[in-house]
């Protein structure tokens, strides 16, 4: 099969490789039907991420067909549809059994695309397929469910709920790439007040503004002073990061109100500064989390009843191939106008296995 391969820093290519197989009676094969790329993606092909070893499938999004189900799988059979999630779960650890999947210590985690192949290929192998895939809906269209995989629920997870976003809440979302658009999204499920979004790009700050958010600022325009002037001085009630950098995570420890909450969401890869100087006195509540996607049946109950606006996050479609293309396109995001691109071909009607199946 063909599928996105990771040669070491600096080097991918759309390659061959052989179809996967079972390993375990837990596993489940799954037809790739539309894929996404993350900034984490991006973050590996840099070379940031140096558990990942050459030769792996990256990608950890997707929406498939099911076409082999291990003999212990009772969730999906062959000619399911169905959501792949960026977390799998061994469903047995202490982790697992509290609902958060994410420090999954049995095998599970964040495996696909980063310690085992991913989902950027034609194929996929999803071990503990039972609570990793989730079955779809025939009324949910691939393409929005995909947005499900990784953004909606990091988003949710880990930006609002940490948060603890209540009604009346001023919340300030950091970062307006897709996890903070996301952020803005669910923020909003909470009626608070309102939403300011702070991002270095005019394009995203009018896609923030378009999904809900009253104010925004650029981040090199004092937005600090914009929180405040809201607020009468206090600052918000909740911050959200969504960058993943020391100059981002700092602004938003002077944005926080006295007793406020500040979620991180960010992938940092440099450490930041605390400064417990100012903070100790201020009762600051602040959080980090790797996703669970423990919510995401409830967002795709939510997506079902059209309450989700992920059309509006994919701004490029490709097909399967224009792999290599899809990549350039977002990791050129400034230029492109990239928000999320997604690949794939239209609806299949038949499931055929590969060769030798
Ligand atoms: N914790 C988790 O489980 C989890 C899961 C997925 C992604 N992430 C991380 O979430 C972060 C956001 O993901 P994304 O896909 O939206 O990334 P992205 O790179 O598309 O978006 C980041 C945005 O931040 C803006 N930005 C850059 N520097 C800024 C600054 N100093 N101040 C304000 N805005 C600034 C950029 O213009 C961009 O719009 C990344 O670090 C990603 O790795 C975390
Ligand atoms: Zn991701
Ligand atoms: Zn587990």
């Amino acid at each position: 099969m063909k599928a996105l391969l990771f040669h070491g820093p600096g080097h991918i290519d759309w390659g061959d490789v052989p179809d996967p197989t079972a390993e375990d009676a837990a596993d489940a094969i799954v037809r790739v039907d539309a894929v996404t790329i993350c900034g984490t993606d991006l973050h590996i092909v840099k070379g940031d991420v140096p558990e990942v070893e050459p030769g792996r499938v990256l990608g950890h999004e997707a929406v498939g067909t099911v076409v082999e189900a291990g003999s212990d799988v009772r969730s999906v059979r062959p000619g399911d549809r169905v959501l792949i999630s960026c977390i799998s779960a061994c469903g047995r650890c202490r982790f697992c059994r509290e609902g958060r999947y994410g420090q999954c210590r049995g095998g599970g985690g964040w495996v696909l695309g980063h310690t085992i192949d991913g989902t950027q290929a034609e194929y996929v192998r999803v071990p503990f397929a039972d609570l990793s895939v989730h079955p779809l809906p025939s009324s949910v269209d691939s393409f929005d469910a995909v947005l499900l995989a990784d953004i909606f629920p990091t988003a949710y997870e880990v930006g609002t709920l940490n948060g603890a976003v209540r009604p009346g809440d001023t919340v300030a979302v950091v970062g307006a790439g897709p996890i903070g658009l996301a952020a803005i999204v669910t923020a909003r499920l909470y009626s608070p007040e309102r939403v300011i979004a702070v991002d270095l790009a005019e394009p995203r700050l009018a896609a923030a503004r378009f999904l809900g958010a009253e104010a925004t600022a650029r981040a090199d325009e004092r937005p600090e002073q914009l929180v405040a002037d809201l607020t009468g001085g206090l600052g918000a009630d909740v911050v959200i990061e969504a960058v993943g950098v020391p100059e981002s995570f700092e602004m938003c420890m002077r944005m926080v109100r006295p007793g406020g909450r500040v979620a991180n969401i960010g992938v940092h890869g440099k450490p930041a500064v605390l400064h417990l100087e100012d903070l100790w006195i201020k009762d600051i509540t602040i959080t980090t989390g790797l996703v669970d996607t423990s919510s995401t049946p409830m967002l795709l109950r939510l997506l079902a009843a059209g309450r989700l606006p992920t059309a509006e996050l994919i701004t490029h479609r490709f097909e399967l191939g224009q792999m290599e293309e899809a990549y350039d396109v977002f990791g050129r995001a400034a230029d492109t106008g990239a928000l999320k691109v997604a690949l794939g071909g239209p609806q299949h009607d038949a499931v055929i296995a590969p060769a030798g199946r």
